[in-house]
């Protein structure tokens, strides 16, 4: 908790409420340079690879390693403990190995990964993409934030090449395995009652840009019967995605973000973009969901006189954690329960690869990507002791 409170006020967003911590901005850039200086008094020693990722090695890095960690940005407007967390309690297991004499058989690593959230460039956990080849750093260039700032003039500034950017084999030589401790996202813990909990899977996902092109007029000047107006359109596709993720098991769709071009209060909008959010057990099915939105929308957008285009911004399929992995680290920590996970995570990115396991710490709230995401201090220090516990027998 008192490294919480440390970067406590780093990056609070007055205006939303929470946390804004974006990728490479000069918020994440603080907490970056507040990390290099944890890791440096514990005497580890810091490296960034060319992604953009932090890597705090404790002894002699090298290939195989145990490694812990998370992400330090946020969604706009997020709460405290997604991605800090887990960087935060990482830490904190060393201290706790450290003080019962404990030195790993094997290299031994905390890791920030870069721009987790995908708050700025629009795609969710680019640094762990990056270095697995998951996006192509051709398309990662390509990539700008709200102000037009491209992904490649942001690394740039942060002090990187971005010619280096793209598959890292070096670096996922270097992760023998991987364990990433998160705030749980929502009530599964709270209703067993009990404070930490593994992972068993991560829902199919991915983001959708519908781009909505209509015809832009005045507000007061322009017959309703004459209007070719984008924003009816963008209405419909909202409430298609609501219907469609209902009629499918487990699914959940969200818009999210929504752009009128202009933006006045008296003009009908000449285009809008929207982005969705859609997410279900299997690919199969996250697929009928978003196949049955397009539809809707082109559908509409045809009824209003309006075009519609939709692109793929990013997805990845279910994921399931190395079964093997999650009965060990359940072992340790005596049996605790598995919970599926709604959200994405490095650690999901990262299962495709490496063997790969999450511990959740209990949220009362049950909310997050929002302010009121909470975790108690007692169950925080019991998620870093189980970490603690679990690197131990990984590292030995
Ligand atoms: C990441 O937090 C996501 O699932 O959106
Ligand atoms: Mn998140
Ligand atoms: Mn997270
Ligand atoms: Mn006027």
């Amino acid at each position: 908790m008192t490294s919480l409170a440390d970067i406590a006020g780093v990056g609070t967003d007055p205006r939303r409420g929470g946390y804004s911590r974006h990728g490479f901005d000069r918020v994440e850039l603080e907490l970056r340079t507040w990390f290099t200086e944890e890791a440096g008094r514990r005497g580890l020693s810091v490296e960034c690879d060319r992604n953009g990722n932090l890597w705090a090695w404790w002894g002699v890095p090298g290939d195989g390693a145990v490694v812990t960690g998370s992400h330090l940005d946020s969604v706009p407007g997020g709460g405290a403990f997604d991605g800090p967390l887990g960087v935060v309690s990482a830490l904190e297991a060393v201290d706790v190995l450290r003080a019962k004499g404990f030195v790993p058989g094997k290299p031994f690593a905390v890791v920030v990964f870069a721009e987790e959230e995908g708050g700025r460039f629009g795609v969710a956990c680019l640094g762990s993409r990056l270095l697995t080849g998951a996006i192509a750093p051709d398309a990662a260039l390509r990539l700008s934030d709200s102000d037009g700032v491209t992904l490649a003039e942001a690394v740039r500034a942060a002090g990187l090449d971005p010619s280096g950017l793209g598959p890292d084999a070096e670096a996922l030589r270097r992760i023998g395995v991987f364990v990433e401790l998160h705030v749980e996202q929502g009530r599964g813990l709270v209703d067993l009652g009990v404070p930490v909990g593994v992972a068993s899977s991560i829902l199919a996902h991915g983001r959708w840009r519908f781009s909505i092109s209509g015809e832009g007029n005045h507000a007061g000047a322009t017959l309703m019967v004459d209007r070719r107006d984008p924003m009816v359109t963008a209405a419909q596709v909202v409430l298609a995605a609501r219907r469609a993720a209902t009629s499918v098991e487990g699914a959940r769709a969200t818009v999210g973000r929504l752009i009128p071009n202009p933006g006045g209060t008296n003009v009908i909008p000449s285009s809008v973009d929207l982005w969705l959010d859609a997410r279900a057990d299997d690919d199969a099915r996250t697929r009928a969901v978003v196949a049955e939105i397009s539809a809707a929308a082109s559908e509409v957008a045809a009824e209003e006189g309006c075009s519609v285009a939709v692109s793929e911004e990013s997805y990845g399929d279910t994921v399931v954690f190395d079964a093997g992995l999650r009965d060990r680290v359940s072992g340790v920590l005596g049996g605790v329960p598995a919970l599926p996970s709604g959200a994405g995570h490095d650690a999901g990115i990262l299962a495709g690869h490496v063997p790969t396991a999450m511990l959740f710490v209990r949220n009362p709230t049950g909310v997050s990507h929002a302010p009121e995401e909470f975790a108690e201090a007692d169950d925080c220090a019991a998620g870093v002791v189980a970490l603690a516990s679990v690197l131990e027998e990984l590292a030995r």
